[in-house]
């Protein structure tokens, strides 16, 4: 299963989607990918900066798209694999509890036997004038359309609607909003359903209340957003003691209460659960829309016969 976390900026993403992360890998696998511009999660994790493993830097993305490609004919060069290129006949596959899968053990990092972190990265030293955070999530792109569905990923994404209006949306059974109890937050939250309801995954995007304090909090969250919420997370004694830098988010710390919300947010992504192969059609219609661009067509032809459509992922 794949899920992502969105939201404004400080909402809460990083914090819950480490804390459900955590709660996850307690009963199954989890690779938790950092796609945050500001890479918190690794600091959550206390684990330093390494860019070798940073799956946007130049050499990283290049080595996980050669890998990715195989021996797939219908993708003529690394530069041609476009982030909505699809697997076909030939590619290769990532699988997240697979000890011996080469795109873990060169990328992620172990916190936990269950618990992989991967770091998407922030923009390159030279990418930053010709380049825009986009184009790093377009390796994000490809790792995900390459996944299998033998574990659960769990996204940070990064903060504002450009990231959400790509084909990226389209790779997730669930996205949840993390939505603050403030006008700023709801209004964010309204962007972005607009975006989904336009990339046709409207269905697939939900409210999580942070920092609630009260039922009217929750109240103002349902009637703003128009939606009811799958999940509601209180002002947390021990996320504070973090932020003081007293103790390490620990999901173990958590009162009962706020374990429940982790659980309902589980709930609602397993009531959504969709297999890639399900997803794979809305991934072949929106490839095709993309590569259709102008600017593509010019440089690299027609890239719709990329689309395999006798490609199957394993079943699990
Ligand atoms: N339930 C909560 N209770 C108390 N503090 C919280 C809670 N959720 C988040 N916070 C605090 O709010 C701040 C922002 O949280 P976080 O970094 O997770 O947000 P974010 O959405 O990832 O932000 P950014 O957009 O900058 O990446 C942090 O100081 C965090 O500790
Ligand atoms: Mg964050």
């Amino acid at each position: 299963m794949k899920i992502a976390f969105v939201g404004k900026g400080g909402a809460g993403k990083t914090t819950v989607s480490t804390l459900f992360a955590q709660h996850l890998a307690e009963t199954q696998n989890v690779l938790a990918i950092d796609a945050d511009i500001n890479m918190h999660m690794a600091e959550m994790y206390s684990l330093s900066y390494d860019k070798d493993r940073t799956i946007s830097e130049k050499q990283p993305s290049e080595d996980i798209r050669t890998y990715l490609r195989g021996s797939n004919r219908r993708i003529l060069s690394n530069n041609h694999f476009k982030k909505s290129t699809p697997p076909g006949s030939g590619s290769r596959l990532i699988s997240v509890t697979d000890q011996s899968d080469w795109f873990m053990q060169t990328y992620a990092r172990r916190v936990t036997d269950s618990l992989s972190t991967v770091v998407v990265g922030t923009y390159s030293e030279d990418g930053i004038a010709s380049s825009c955070y986009h184009n790093n999530l377009a390796i994000l792109e490809n790792v995900l359309s390459h996944t299998i569905d033998d574990g659960t990923v769990v996204v940070d994404m990064v903060a504002g609607t450009d990231a959400f209006a790509s084909t990226l949306f389209a790779q997730f059974d669930a996205l949840f909003f993390v939505a603050e109890p403030t006008t700023r937050s709801l209004a964010v939250y309204k962007q972005y359903e607009v975006l989904a309801e336009k990339g046709g995954v409207g269905d697939r995007l939900h409210v999580i209340g942070n920092k609630v304090e009260s039922d009217d909090d929750r109240v103002f969250i349902e009637q703003t957003s128009g939606k009811r919420v799958v999940s509601v997370l209180s002002r947390s004694m021990h996320i504070l003691a973090v932020d003081k830098g007293q103790e390490k988010l620990n999901v173990s710390r958590l009162r009962d209460a706020e374990r429940q919300a982790l659980e309902d947010v589980m709930r609602c992504a397993d009531e959504h659960r969709m297999s890639s192969q399900e997803r794979l059609p809305k991934l072949w219609a929106l490839h095709k829309t993309y590569v259709s661009q102008a600017f593509i067509k010019e440089r690299f032809g027609d890239l719709t016969d990329q689309i395999d459509r006798s490609f199957t992922y394993p079943q699990i």
